[in-house]
């Protein structure tokens, strides 16, 4: 299961996104914003951290203008570790290598066909599980 949510800026991508997973058969929760009209990323990036961070959902995409913005907010929820995103191969690495929870994705740098392979590549690559990658997550936070 997926949380999935963005800012004004990222809301038209989100919508992309949705449609992709729902053509995937993947099941996801929108936890916002419902509109185009202006409002502030980290609410969103934080309510799709909380649930991802309570065990509620495996993994949390996160959408705003540059990406920035809403990933930073995450990353200061415990337990979470989101990665930014502007291509597959990085994409893959932070599953293998951070074990990454969040994807966050910048709608004004990445067009829809790009996101949702980076969204597919994300999804499916597991965690490496290697000891160095554990023992280096283990030192994150504090
Ligand atoms: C909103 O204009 C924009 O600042 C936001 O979507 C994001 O890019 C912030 O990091």
């Amino acid at each position: 299961m997926i949380a999935i949510g963005s800012d004004h800026g990222g809301y038209a991508l989100k919508q992309a996104i949705m449609k992709h997973l729902e053509s995937k058969g993947d099941k996801y929760t929108d936890f916002g914003t419902y509109s185009e009209a202006s409002c502030d990323y980290p609410d969103y990036g934080r309510a799709v951290a909380k649930a991802v961070a309570a065990g509620e959902y495996q993994f949390g995409i996160i959408i705003c203008g540059t990406g920035i913005g809403i990933s930073i907010t995450a990353n200061k929820v415990p337990g979470i570790r989101a990665a930014l995103c502007g291509d597959c191969f990085s994409a893959e690495a932070t599953r293998l290598h951070n074990d990454a929870n969040v994807l966050a994705l910048g709608a004004r740098v990445v067009g829809e066909g790009l996101a949702c392979k980076i969204v597919d590549t994300f999804l499916d690559t597991p965690f490496s599980n290697d000891e160095r990658h554990i023992r280096r997550i283990s030192k994150i936070e504090p």
